[in-house]
């Protein structure tokens, strides 16, 4: 294609939501014109599908549940009043707290006001405040915000010891839908610990966001911790940006929420249309289609030219692995569906894998995020009439033409800035175009039950190791081969024995040491 046919290509296939200044540019992917009569029953199919989602149907059916993170932005499209109403409520409460706390009328047990903010979550209840902390933090938050998103002791370290003089003005917020996930559940017994190491309440810094009555909920109210907010059943983890999840770490840190909450509710305004050319999340969901062949056959690249983005290519790997990486569709079949996400940011990675996107394994295709309000000062010329900003927007351009000219396929997203409004915006836009992909290959996104196997294969190495621990202690100052222990507990996991004594005898805890220089398989395990 010459340059002005890939202009004319360009112009035909430009879908925009215009109040947004937000653009979806289809035109260097690879695909022929009559791609949207192919698509067009499948995707009317699914666009009808995401209306009955949206009126209520019960559109996770595994889990009996209704999908209405759509509601949160627009509550008045909620299948019943009192929904609505729990949504307006929750909104007023998180305003009203935020704003008690900003102007120290809530304030910590032994200091005049909260000045930092900990977020305790993980997956879905934590990528989403993780992101819109970061594309939207600035100088002049109200709170400091941090972040603990792991079960690793030296991760939530790090954070402890920087906030360790904070702590008496740290206000933490723990996430917890189901009230009973490990990483959130440990990393709040470990900030509960840090708060009582320094002699304050844990309580009376500390706020929960879970469902009504869970453990997390029933602990909460015995203690009587500073706030309890929702979770409801109808919104889904990794869904949940826009509900008390995302909205109260932002208002906290004094990110404007209306206006997060305004751009989705545009955003979805404009991707629920039956028109697959005009709706933009209509058109990604085909383009996403067609370039895997509905068996996600490449890979998404997600490279945002903008520091601000950076953490939205994680976000979305979430979003979009947890949604659509699944083993059976809504009928049962095995078919082992996903769509394989992964991103940084630009130019960055032009340093990184994006030599092999340019002339390596042809497997991919790339979204590119361009924004197009770069900084609100003028700038330094770096070279003769060229910025910093100039060389960003060269580099995402040529990247672009560059790969197009090997046949390698690309989405372009264009934003006119990064503020609040924009970032709600894309939430919605991926959320939805998530919706319809997976009605068009017929799965369920709305549940993980992969996630459940893991926490329970976790559990089963947990049980073993109190099994070794007490076998160990029962043999106190016997050294013991791992084959030896597996033996005595009658497991034929010796495997899983040697690496739970490893493990053991590299950490202070548990009193297990290695007692020779044996080669590692044979290596000796004592208790003392
Ligand atoms: O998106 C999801 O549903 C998951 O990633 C969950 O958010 C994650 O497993 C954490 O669950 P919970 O909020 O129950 O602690």
């Amino acid at each position: 294609m010459d340059k002005r046919q890939l202009w004319e290509r360009y112009r035909r296939y430009l879908c925009s939501i215009p109040a947004l200044g937000l653009r979806v540019d289809v035109s260097r992917m690879l695909f022929d014109d009559d791609l949207f009569e192919r698509l067009a029953a499948p995707m009317e199919q699914a666009l009808t599908a995401m209306d009955a989602l949206e009126r209520g149907a019960i559109a996770n059916p595994d889990e009996q549940r209704m999908v209405g993170h759509y509601w949160l932005r627009d509550p008045q499209r909620a299948p019943r009043p009192e929904i609505a109403d729990e949504i307006h409520t929750t909104l007023s409460r998180i305003k009203q707290f935020a704003a008690d706390v900003h102007a120290g009328t809530l304030h910590p047990e032994r200091a005049d006001g909260f000045y930092v903010l900990l977020v305790i979550g993980i997956g879905g209840s934590a990528l989403g405040p993780e992101f819109v902390a970061d594309a939207l933090g600035t100088s002049d938050d109200s709170l400091l915000v941090r972040f603990i998103d792991n079960t690793d002791p030296d991760g939530i370290d790090r954070v402890l010891t920087e906030l360790e003089e904070e702590l008496p003005h740290t206000l933490t917020i723990v996430i917890s839908k189901s009230g009973t996930t490990p990483e959130t559940r440990n990393g709040m017994l470990e900030v509960a610990a840090a708060y009582e190491r320094a002699g304050l309440s844990f309580a009376r810094h500390a706020v929960a966001i879970t469902s009504a009555g869970s453990k997390l909920d029933q602990l909460a109210r015995a203690q009587g911790w500073l706030g309890i907010f929702p979770m409801w059943d109808w919104v889904g983890g990794r869904t949940s940006e826009l509900s008390a999840v995302g909205l109260l770490p932002a208002a906290l840190q004094g990110i404007d929420i209306d206006a997060l909450l305004a751009g989705a509710r545009e955003c979805d305004a404009a991707t629920r249309p039956h028109d697959l050319r005009a709706n933009p999340a209509a058109l990604l969901a085909a383009l996403w289609h067609h370039a895997g062949g509905g068996r996600g056959n490449r890979n998404l690249v997600v490279l945002p030219y903008a520091d601000r983005l950076v953490l939205f290519s994680r976000y979305l790997q979430q979003l979009i692995m947890e949604s659509l990486g699944k083993q059976f569709d809504r009928r049962g079949n095995t078919v082992y569906q996903g769509l394989t996400v992964y991103g940084n940011k630009g130019s960055t990675d032009q340093h990184a894998f994006i030599q092999q996107l340019r002339e390596g394994r042809n497997d991919f295709f790339v979204t590119f995020i361009e924004v197009l309000h770069q900084r609100a000062s003028s700038s330094i010329m770096i070279d003769e009439a060229v910025t910093s900003g100039d060389y960003l927007h060269g580099f995402l351009h040529g990247t672009r033409a560059a790969l197009f000219d090997n046949d390698r396929p690309s989405l372009t997203i264009t934003i006119p800035r990064v503020d609040a409004r924009r970032v709600g915006a894309l939430i919605a836009l991926f959320e939805r175009t998530v919706g319809l992909y997976a009605e068009l290959i017929g799965i369920n996104a709305y549940h993980q039950p992969g996630v459940e196997a893991g926490k329970k294969a976790a559990g089963a190495i947990l049980d073993l190791q109190r099994r070794v621990l007490a076998h160990l202690g029962g043999r106190r100052g016997e050294a013991l081969t791992a084959e030896q222990a597996a033996a005595a507990l009658n497991t034929d996991d010796v495997e899983a024995v040697f690496h739970l004594l490893e493990h053991l005898a590299a950490n202070p805890d548990h009193g297990i040491t290695r007692t020779e220089a044996h080669p590692l398989p044979d290596a000796r395990f004592r208790a003392h």
